[in-house]
């Protein structure tokens, strides 16, 4: 094989790659979600739930719950809208009282994190 013929058929097999990575991201919907939610419920479990009840409203927990806490007109501690930009900045900075996350957890991870208790 000529290195000419090299190069193209390695082209062709990046590009039946690309299209095989493209064409999975069309049928992701549901099952992937669920896929998600579960990471989420994961990490959830992991790093929050020591101190942050997401079941019940009511909660002897030393943080706030966070049971339905996007169809809530304010975030519990205060009057700001729950909002996905804030719960990010409070997980990566943390409080007075709460650890800051920004050395263990990932953007991407945050994203998930928040996904799962805006589905709750
Ligand atoms: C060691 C206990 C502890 C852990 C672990 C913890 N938190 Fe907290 N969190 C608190 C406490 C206490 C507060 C309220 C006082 C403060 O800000 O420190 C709080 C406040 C918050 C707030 C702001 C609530 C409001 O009404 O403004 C958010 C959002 C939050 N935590 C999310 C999380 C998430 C998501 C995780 C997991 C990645 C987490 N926390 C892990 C203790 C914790």
């Amino acid at each position: 094989m000529t290195e000419g013929v090299a190069h193209a058929t390695s082209r062709i097999l990046a590009l039946c790659l690309l299209a095989m990575i493209l064409s999975a991201a069309d049928r992701t919907p549901v099952p992937w979600e669920k896929h998600r939610l579960l990471i989420g419920q994961a990490l959830y479990r992991e790093n929050c739930a020591v101190c942050h009840d997401i079941d019940r409203a009511q909660s002897k927990k030393t943080g706030p719950s966070f049971y339905q806490l996007f169809k809530r007109n304010k975030m519990p501690l205060g009057n700001l809208k729950p909002s996905r930009e804030y719960i990010k900045v409070r997980v990566k900075f943390g409080g007075s009282l709460m650890p800051a996350f920004r050395q263990t957890l990932t953007d991407s991870e945050i994203d998930t994190l928040i996904d799962y208790i805006a589905a709750k």
